[in-house]
């Protein structure tokens, strides 16, 4: 099975110039790339100009907002990113959580949203440093799971995918271990087992995200058993973004 690499570009780059460059850069790089599935979730402005349907790039969004329009001034919908050929979108980043007050009640809407549009959502979790410091990862997975689930059907549970971001390892150049990470995978598969099944628990792709870059992305996939990765700063620079998916 593929490796699912997401890129997520956040508030970069400035430019639409330069979002074409390392777009096409990427595209140019990884033409042959066979073991990966490449998505890559550029600020919402330049997603017009990635509509190529033969890229081997899929597009995804970095946020959205549940209704399809209306007067909800600054917001972007799932239908207008659905509309721009986006197939995955993040929901409940941490950055969102921590800078917008997203909450998880919003959140879980916002899933419901997605799924009901029939797009990927990619749903973020992750222990913020002082969550970890009092010992609290696993109950504070188990909400933020528990929450953003809640009344969604069990068909539709599969298509959703987690991406396990603790919040201390984001941008700070320093990842979780491979043993931790690969600990809080496994818990995240057992509280969907237990919620719904083992085999429904065995579909579901969980990627690692948190300061991956080529010196560590195969600790992820291959030693903590992860589907995939959740790229933020390394996917802004084309020569490791391609080296890291080359890696895989
Ligand atoms: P990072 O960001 O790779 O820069 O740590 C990851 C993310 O926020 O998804």
């Amino acid at each position: 099975m593929k490796s699912l690499i997401i890129a997520n570009w956040k508030m970069n780059p400035i430019t639409i110039g330069e979002a074409e460059k390392l777009f096409r850069e990427v595209e140019k790089g990884l033409k042959d790339s066979k073991k990966a599935e490449l998505v890559i979730c550029p600020p919402f402005i330049y997603l017009p100009f990635f509509q190529n349907k033969k890229s081997l790039i899929k597009l995804g969004g970095q946020n959205c907002f549940f209704q399809d329009k209306g007067a909800f001034t600054g917001e972007i919908s799932v239908l207008m990113l659905k509309n721009l050929k986006c197939q995955y979108i993040l929901i409940g980043h941490s950055e969102r959580r921590h800078f917008f007050s997203e909450n998880n009640s919003l959140i879980n809407k916002k899933i419901k949203g997605v799924l009901g549009k029939k797009l990927i959502p990619v749903l973020c979790l992750g222990e913020s440093k002082a969550d970890k410091e009092k010992g609290k990862i696993q109950a504070v997975l188990k909400k933020q799971l528990e929450a953003a689930l809640k009344g969604i059907k069990k068909e539709n549970i599969e298509k959703i995918i987690l991406a396990y971001e603790p919040v201390w390892a984001i941008g700070t150049g320093k990842a979780c271990s491979p043993d931790q990470a690969k600990i809080a995978r496994i818990f995240l598969k057992k509280i969907l087992s237990q919620k719904f099944s083992r085999s429904l628990a065995e579909k579901i792709i969980i990627l690692y995200g948190g300061s991956v870059d080529s010196s560590n992305v195969q600790d992820f996939i291959k030693e903590a058993g992860f589907q995939g990765v959740l790229v933020g700063s390394a996917s802004l620079n084309y020569q490791e973004f391609i080296k890291l998916v080359r890696l895989i």
